[in-house]
């Protein structure tokens, strides 16, 4: 089974698919935890040029190529192999993401992100794709107070313009409403506790019933501390 976590930043995507990977492991399933842009070495060097501007000279379409050239590698290197041995693949960002960011903040066109992923994604699309759902003026708030607690910069793909997440917002809950048997839809403004068990319940049903009964619920422990991973 493979597994896409996607939203806005500051959405608790990571915290989330982390929390997931470790009920799932508690089962005895075997899971993979990778995200993009990354997940296999060739795509992290590719992922070090995107967030840190280095490519941003190159220009919007040169940069959904990146995404698209490191996805195809992490596909290759990580996921397929994971799949075809039947461990449940769980990645922060996917292909949706190159749709919203690439398509609102690049303003590159639907067909060409659309021929894009069919060319890199092929049949691996993901069997359950999780949308963290934020109001806009909410992640902007987000976002600042992670940077103000930790001192990070925000990566290039992480301006505070609200209007810049309204978009993306709508771009993601546009992906959803297309492809409804794939995209769930969460608020990402309940408590870290709720939405782990909400996903989870959701995940065991997709795994089927019988299977997912034995799948342990997330202990309310200090497992919900958020994650950057940089
Ligand atoms: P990351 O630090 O992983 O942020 P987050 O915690 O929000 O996932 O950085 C990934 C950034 O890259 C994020 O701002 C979204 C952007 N991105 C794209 O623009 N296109 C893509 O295809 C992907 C996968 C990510």
């Amino acid at each position: 089974m493979f597994i896409t976590f996607e939203g806005s930043d500051g959405s608790g995507k990571s915290t989330q698919a982390e929390l997931l990977a470790r009920s799932l492991r508690r089962a005895g399933l075997e899971v993979i935890e990778t995200r993009e842009p990354g997940g296999s070495p060739r795509a992290e060097a590719i992922r070090e040029l995107l967030l840190s501007g280095k490519a941003a000279p190159f220009g919007a379409f040169a940069e959904t190529m990146l995404f698209n050239a490191a996805r195809a590698d992490h596909l290759r290197a990580t996921i397929r192999p994971a799949l075809a041995r039947s461990a449940i693949v769980i990645c922060d960002r996917f292909a949706d993401s190159t749709r919203a960011y690439q398509g609102v903040l690049g303003k590159i066109g639907d067909d060409l992100l659309a021929a894009a992923e069919a060319a890199v994604v092929g049949d691996t699309a993901p069997d359950l794709t999780i949308i963290l759902d934020l109001p806009a003026d909410v992640t902007v708030e987000r976002l600042r107070a992670r940077r103000e607690a930790g001192g990070e910069m925000s990566d290039k793909f992480e301006e505070e313009a609200l209007a810049h997440h309204e978009a993306l917002r709508h771009a993601f809950l546009d992906i959803a409403a297309r492809a409804p048997a794939r995209c769930v839809v969460l608020s990402a403004q309940t408590s870290v506790e709720e939405l782990a068990q909400a996903i989870l319940r959701l995940v065991e049903e997709r795994l089927g019933t019988d299977r997912g009964r034995s799948v342990p619920r997330p202990s309310r422990s200090s497992d919900a501390r958020p994650r950057r991973r940089r």
